[in-house]
């Protein structure tokens, strides 16, 4: 890798910032329903108390609630779905810019949802947010990965989860009571998302179009080398454009793989099956039981400032997404998965111990925090990254953009269950509630330690041919080690350090990083 080509250019360094606004706005409108929650449910009773002369049942409440909370995931899956629709018809840059007249609107119908005294608009702007963040969440990553230079596609790449680990830490802080989170500024603090939707509206126009996009899917290689000459501030191209054509002419020779295929045929049955448990791993340990509810919970463990604590969970959050970037490539993700399952098992274990004993004894409230703390550290260790970059690597390039369809429905159906059915399960167990994960946590555990293979220093073609061997332990899991050690593959074919994202493919090849 020559010296020029791990420049980072202005030109570069724009475009990049200003498509992380869309990941900092997916993870802002997913924390920022935490915090206001008493006061939103309190606008709920008054305005139904308005209509119809009652005040309103608790059962209703709850239903209200959960429903304006899990709408966002219906959205999301939704959006996460139609990705493929838009970014091959307008370009990759001209699809974010459009939809960002989503959060525009969807941000709006929020922030005015107090003054009409509705709380269906209220629902209706969570949805059309939600939208808008599962199409943020394919098109920014697909962005960033497709303008960078191999050598930095790593690197950039992390920038999207670090966005929105992030935006759910600024939305924590803003939810704070004396700046957004009161009674009378609640609709400005969901409404906010408008503004950055406009910056980014207004900076998109001097970012350059995907290169890639246009070589490949347009068939413009003039415009593709102008830009690339800009984004790599070097006249010198030809090595980039050539790798473009080539993936080109790679994505024409392989098949592609319906979505039915995946599950019909015997060699990616048994990967896809691990890529949807996976994915359920993630969104069933509970952690958006925890982004969502944590002031709730804190406050049932008799914590006296339960925001603050959220807050720190934020911190816990975006520190640790940091840290698991680094370990990733070292432990590998079979282990780093086992990890966490395991330590947010324990974690789960000691809140409810917390919950339980806590009108018993003072301290406990300080038990709460720390649970809570680890069990967020030990999700961004494995659950919280690895299930994504598990998929990609799981599948060769012919069935990668199926499987990750696959693999983004199944998360944003798990991660819609939850925020529906945490608060009724809430109520039903009390203090016992997190045992539920407990469960989920060990069963995803023995899963993984049984079923899913280590992927790190394997080549994608490597990985496939263990499972078309209908060999699980062929396929390298490490209690078999010594049954089929593999050598590590070229720099050139190492799989990645992150997750580009769920529909990056097939424009971006994972392979050729
Ligand atoms: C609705 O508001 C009234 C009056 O503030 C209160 O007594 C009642 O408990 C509230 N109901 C719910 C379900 O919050």
């Amino acid at each position: 890798m020559d010296r020029e080509k791990k420049q980072v250019t202005a030109p570069l360094l724009l475009a990049v910032s200003v498509a992380v606004i869309g990941s900092i706005q997916f993870g802002y409108n997913t924390g920022v329903i935490n915090a206001p929650e008493k006061i939103i449910r309190q606008f709920h009773n008054e305005t139904w108390k308005a209509r119809t002369g009652e005040f309103i049942t608790d059962n209703l409440s709850t239903t209200l609630w959960s429903f304006s909370v899990a709408i966002f995931s219906v959205g999301g899956m939704i959006g996460s779905f139609s990705v493929g629709v838009f970014v091959n018809r307008f370009g990759r840059r001209n699809s974010m810019l459009m939809v960002n007249l989503l959060a525009v609107i969807g941000g709006s119908l929020m922030g005015f949802s107090k003054l009409a005294a509705s709380f269906e608009m209220l629902i209706l702007g969570r949805l059309t947010i939600g939208l808008f963040c599962g199409l943020s969440t394919g098109l920014v990553p697909m962005y960033i990965g497709e303008i960078s230079p191999t050598s930095l596609r790593g690197a950039f790449g992390t920038l999207h989860q670090l966005g929105v680990v992030i935006g759910i830490l600024i939305a924590q802080v803003f939810g704070l009571e004396f700046i957004l989170g009161s009674q009378s500024l609640w609709p400005v603090l969901l409404g906010l998302t408008v503004i950055p939707a406009v910056i980014q509206s207004i900076a998109l126009p001097f970012c350059p179009e995907s290169p890639r996009f246009l070589l490949i899917n347009k068939n413009q290689e003039e415009k593709a080398m102008e830009i690339l000459k800009k984004l790599r501030g070097t006249a010198d191209v030809q090595q980039d454009l050539q790798e473009m054509k080539d993936e080109s002419l790679k994505m024409m020779q392989e098949k592609k793989v319906t979505i039915p295929e995946l599950f019909r045929s015997p060699s990616y049955r048994q990967p896809i099956i691990i890529a949807i448990v996976l994915q359920l791993s993630q969104q069933l340990s509970g952690i958006n039981a925890v982004f969502y509810y944590s002031t709730n919970i804190f406050e049932a463990a008799g914590v006296k400032e339960p925001i603050y604590a959220t807050i720190g969970a934020g911190v816990v959050n975006t520190v640790f997404t940091v840290v698991s970037l680094f370990l990733v490539e070292r432990a590998g993700r079979r282990t780093l998965h086992l990890v966490g399952l395991a330590g947010m098992a324990f974690c789960a274990v000691l809140m409810t111990i917390a919950l339980v004993l806590t009108n018993q004894i003072q301290s406990m409230s300080y038990l709460s925090i720390i649970a809570i703390f680890g069990f967020v550290a030990f999700f961004e260790i494995g659950p919280g990254p690895i299930p994504w970059f598990i998929v990609a690597e799981l599948f060769s390039q012919g069935p990668r953009p199926a499987a990750m369809a696959v693999a983004g429905c199944s998360n944003w159906t798990s991660n819609f269950i939850v925020g529906l059915g945490f608060p009724y399960v809430q109520m039903l167990c009390g203090d016992y509630v997190f045992i539920i994960f407990v469960v989920f946590l060990v069963l995803f555990f023995v899963f993984t330690f049984f079923r899913v293979p280590e992927t790190r220093g394997r080549t994608f073609d490597d990985i496939s041919k263990g499972f078309a061997r209908g060999n699980i332990q062929g396929a390298g899991s490490a209690p078999q080690e010594g049954v089929v050690t593999l050598p590590p593959s070229s720099p050139t074919e190492k799989v990645p350090m992150v997750q580009l994202s769920a529909q990056e493919a097939p424009n971006a090849p994972l392979s050729s990083m």
